[in-house]
């Protein structure tokens, strides 16, 4: 029989600022899920929070884009917001984008990651969740998990990964999709991911057979809802070993705390920080933009685990690194590469504060109109 494991995530409101999700939101939120379990719409499920994100790693036989598991999720996401209303507690229901219930999750705010899978007779994976930043942040760490044999020396060592990944890459902007092999095609693959803002790596197959290996949440809610109402913050699962990444060569991408746009009001770069669930919750500038990693085995549709992967002394210097960016990037304050480029900008509301000096500019003598403005980044504006 096949499982589906489904990662499915939202920014219900939060405690103190967008820092973290409140005990009680997730208790009430557990407790439909519960029932949902009980009625066997689910096998299995551990909630968890990564800031201010509720994630609800979910096991169930139903396949992809369920409209019973989806229904119990939303469900679940809307009683939590109601308990976030009734605490007082910031920015109740943030991602919630619709008001009612229709068929699945998709276009409604909450993230979704999920696969549908023949078991395996051992079937380890790996839920990493990220706050303060977007689902294009996946992009690097994949490349190197999946086709960079310094990082996965599986992918020279292992006859079963020795022919490489299929990478299949969302263009939010165009809202078309298109596959790359590599080894072959990584040059081609990189010219588009590097951008991670628009491309972003969806899914990833297993070349050989198209073992399904990877997945990301790409829900864009700035494009949803057409102005900003905080970061896609991602969610994906990635199935280890066996023929696949081994789970310490997944881990080792995240070695470096490369630079992510997210951290304070969306619109600013920062290193990625990697921790344990206790230290999961946004604090310095709203963040900086932090990872959890959960390791689990699923067992005849079961969740077995999780393991808090980052919670152990050898990522130490990995966060001793990230805070060492942190602040040479803050030193930079409002300027540029530290705030986002003005494309991006664009959803936020720095717009509004550029439309108050419209009038104010004067003409320069002679001078040309340049084609399209600063804050255009799809059409031009002439
Ligand atoms: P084991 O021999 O412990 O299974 O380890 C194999 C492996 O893949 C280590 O990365
Ligand atoms: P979230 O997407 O995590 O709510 O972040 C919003 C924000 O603006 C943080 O400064
Ligand atoms: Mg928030
Ligand atoms: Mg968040
Ligand atoms: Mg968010």
């Amino acid at each position: 029989m096949k499982s589906t494991i489904s990662v499915l995530k939202a920014d219900i409101g939060s405690l103190a600022g967008h820092h973290m999700v409140h005990p009680d939101t997730i208790a009430v939120a557990t407790k439909v899920l519960s029932e949902g379990k009980k009625q066997g719409i689910i096998n299995d499920f551990y909630p968890t929070f990564v800031g201010d994100d509720m994630e609800f790693i979910i096991s169930h036989n139903r396949g992809e884009l369920d409209q019973k598991v989806h229904e119990l999720v939303w469900n679940a996401l809307k009683e939590a917001a109601n308990k976030a209303k009734e605490l007082g507690l910031y920015a109740a229901g943030q991602d919630l984008l619709s008001d009612s219930f229709s068929g699945n999750l998709k276009g409604m705010g909450p993230g979704i990651a999920e696969m549908e899978i023949e078991e395996r007779p051992s079937e380890p994976f790996v839920v990493f969740m990220a706050d303060k930043t977007e689902p294009g942040a996946f992009n690097l760490p994949l490349y190197k998990m999946f086709a960079d044999p310094f990082n996965t020396a599986g992918l020279v060592i292992d006859p079963a990964l020795h022919d490489g990944f299929k990478f299949e890459v969302l263009d939010v902007y165009e809202g078309e999709s298109i596959a790359l092999n590599t080894p072959e095609e990584s040059y081609d693959l990189l010219a588009l991911i590097g951008t991670p803002d628009r491309y972003i790596v969806r899914r990833i197959y297993r070349k050989q057979d198209n073992m399904l290996a990877a997945v990301v949440t790409t829900e864009r809610l700035n494009l949803i809802a057409g102005k900003y109402v905080g970061k896609d913050d991602p969610a994906m699962i990635v199935r280890v070993q066996h023929g696949l990444p081994a789970l310490g060569e997944t881990l080792e991408a995240f070695t470096v705390p490369y630079l992510v746009a997210g951290w304070m009001r969306g619109s600013h770069y920062g290193p990625l920080m990697p921790v344990s669930q206790k230290d999961a919750r946004a604090t310095r500038f709203d963040g900086p933009p932090r990872l959890v990693g959960l390791g689990f085995n699923l067992k005849n549709g079961r969740l077995v685990g999780p393991s808090d992967l980052f919670d152990d002394p050898a990522f130490d210097e990995v966060r001793r690194n990230a805070n060492i960016i942190a602040d040479y990037m803050r030193r930079h304050g409002p300027f540029m590469p530290h705030r986002l480029e003005p494309q991006v900008m664009e959803y936020t509301t720095l717009p509004k504060v550029m439309e108050r000096l419209k009038g104010r500019f004067t003409k320069e003598e002679g001078s040309k109109k340049a084609k399209a403005s600063i804050y255009t980044s799809t059409e031009s504006n002439e």
